[in-house]
């Protein structure tokens, strides 16, 4: 699969220290359950090279990603979707905030030079699909677990032909905080779902959901994609954020700056190696 061009080591490697001052200026000091360094160190990169006229951003939680976009590119519209707007704790001038799902919102006149950013746990097959109908061509993916990890059908395990089953019960010694946030969203979502008055919502995230083994999800994406690109981690680290060891079960680019152990993440003064765990394979899909 093809890279966008503009996407080398070198040229990630030549701004990781711009990035540093803007993520030392971050709004959020506590964005557990949100994107840290390293991801929100390629959100930001990506939207301001494209320099897209319109950002979406699936996902506000706390805030953090929609004041990211408005830092990259400040003359853009950035327009923050999340189920539960309760859990917003910053707004942000320019940034327009809706309450409801992305595939519910009027995209009639969109720009031409748009960048979809989904952080919202929802099925990116779906997602690809309504974007592909909107008519947005750039799209990035925050959470793209891997075959056996992740709450959610990402471009990894399409890709990897496995299908998807959730993993949330095998996660949730691991990751209490996100496990529960999802809790609650699936009870106001059923809350939601039961009111009349509310739109009919595409959530199967939260309904039981089985996708088995398959490849024709990978080559009808395969042939949707112009370039693909999964962003390589700052450091990577000898266990992964779930405790296993990196091998061959989670196929990685390089990482940049290179390998560290758990022990030298926690002691380094440097934030990439520090957050380097919460790294999830941050991608980008550029469609035909
Ligand atoms: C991981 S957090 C987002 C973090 C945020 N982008 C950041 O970097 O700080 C995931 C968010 O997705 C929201 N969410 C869940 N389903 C959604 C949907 N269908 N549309 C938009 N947001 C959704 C959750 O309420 C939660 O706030």
């Amino acid at each position: 699969m093809n890279s966008p061009g503009w996407a080398t080591r070198e040229f990630f490697l030549n701004n990781l220290d711009t990035f540093r001052a803007i993520y030392e200026a971050r709004p959020i000091r506590d964005n557990a359950g949100g994107m840290l360094s390293t991801h929100m160190f390629y959100s930001w990169l990506t939207a301001k090279t494209l320099n897209p006229e319109l950002i979406i951003d699936s996902g506000t939680y706390k805030g953090q990603s929609a004041w990211l976009f408005k830092q990259a590119c400040p003359n853009a519209k950035v327009i923050s979707f999340d189920v539960d707007t309760s859990q917003r704790k910053i707004t942000c001038e320019g940034v327009e905030y809706v309450d409801g799902d992305f595939s519910q919102y009027d995209w009639s006149g969109i720009p031409g030079k748009s960048l979809a950013f989904f952080d919202d746990h929802q099925n990116a097959y779906n997602r690809i699909q309504q974007c592909n109908w909107f008519g947005i061509k750039t799209i990035m993916f925050e959470d793209n677990y891997p075959p056996q990890q992740g709450d959610c059908y990402s471009p990894k395990k399409i890709l990897s032909c496995s299908g998807f089953r959730d993993a949330e019960a095998s996660q949730s010694k691991n990751k209490p905080e996100k496990i529960s946030m999802r809790r609650k969203i699936a009870q106001k979502l059923t809350r939601k779902l039961q009111d009349p008055n509310s739109q009919q919502s595409q959530m199967e995230q939260f309904q039981a959901i089985h996708i088995k083994r398959n490849d024709w999800d990978k080559k009808i994406l395969e042939s949707k994609l112009e370039a693909y690109i999964e962003f390589p981690p700052i450091y990577q680290c000898d266990f992964t954020r779930w405790g296993d060891a990196w091998d061959r079960n989670y196929p990685t680019p390089t990482p940049l700056k290179g390998f560290i152990s758990s022990q030298e993440a926690i002691n380094s003064t440097d934030i990439y190696a520090n957050e380097c765990k919460a790294y999830t394979w941050i991608c980008l899909c550029k469609l035909k």
